[in-house]
């Protein structure tokens, strides 16, 4: 228990060729070390998400083309990574399913990786299991693709010179798909949106997704102050309330998106303050 790996991970290698034996990036390894070092301290933190079954989805979906060419997104996973990582320290027992990213999995916290949207919506109704009975919640903090290629090569691709004309079709809207199949209040359900609009269009872009998708909390915010960024600020919005948290770190908006997710479990409790 003494030892710890961190990699390797699956990319380009030193010798030019691609597989499992690249060195995890620097900032990845020195996460997993303060991750590992922050373990061992006690937690101050209150357990109380004890009992509480939570499924984060987290990071891009990446749809291939050929064997080196892909469509993506600009997801870094940080986001999800910081709603699982708090959630397990609230005593949450906790399955993130993720995309292709470059972060260590967080203490306490069973990953399931993935890559294009359907490997992440069959992982995902894997996890939920039958009738969703196996889930409290789930939070889609991925940047689910919605669109994939409608065919794809074995082959690598060979330029021709000519242009070329790639048909892309629609990925099912998984989260979309939950809420319309759930019966009941469970799994409580909550999405993102990433928007662009300014801040009072954000509250109704996602009031919008709230009602479309039927999910109980949707967490809007903006696209330049979002993707890859350390901190977030964002619109919590339910059916009966909008919110903006100011400005802070992805912890700390984690705990404001955990303490909303505990009301709605419990509707006895009162959410906190927002982040
Ligand atoms: N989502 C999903 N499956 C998809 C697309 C999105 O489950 N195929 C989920 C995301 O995880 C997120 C929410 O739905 O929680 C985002 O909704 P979406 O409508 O895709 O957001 P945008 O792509 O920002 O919306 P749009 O392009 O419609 O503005």
């Amino acid at each position: 228990g003494r030892v710890m790996f961190v990699g390797p991970v699956t990319g380009e290698v030193a010798s030019g060729d691609h597989g499992e034996g690249r060195m995890e990036e620097p900032e990845a390894i020195a996460a997993a070390i303060l991750a590992a070092l922050e373990g061992r301290l006690v937690a101050a933190t209150a357990r109380d998400l004890e009992g509480v079954r939570l499924l984060v989805s987290a990071g891009p979906t990446v749809e291939d083309l050929d064997p080196v060419r892909f469509l993506g997104n600009r997801s870094t996973g940080k986001m999800g990574f910081a709603i699982a990582e708090r959630a397990a320290r609230r005593g949450a027992s906790v399955v993130l399913v993720t995309g292709p990213v470059a972060l260590p999995t967080p203490a306490g916290v069973r990953r399931v990786d993935v890559r294009s949207a359907l490997s992440m919506q069959d992982a995902l109704l894997r996890e939920l299991g039958a009738g969703f009975a196996e889930q409290d919640a789930l939070v889609m903090a991925a940047a689910v693709g919605d669109y994939r290629f409608a065919q794809t090569f074995a082959e690598k691709v060979k330029r021709s010179g000519a242009s070329l004309s790639l048909e892309l079709v629609p990925n099912p809207d998984v989260l979309a798909g939950v809420g319309a199949a759930r019966r009941g209040a469970r799994p409580v359900l909550v999405g993102f949106a990433v928007e662009t609009a300014d801040d009072a269009g954000i509250v109704e872009l996602a009031r919008k997704k709230l009602l479309d998708k039927r999910v109980d909390l949707v967490v809007g915010n903006h696209a330049a102050e979002s993707f890859g960024h350390e901190t977030n600020r964002a619109a919590l919005v339910t059916a009966t309330d909008a919110a903006w948290t100011s400005t802070a770190d992805k912890r700390a908006l984690a705990d404001g998106i955990l303490d909303r997710v505990r009301a709605l479990l419990d509707p006895a409790l009162r959410p906190a303050d927002p982040a």
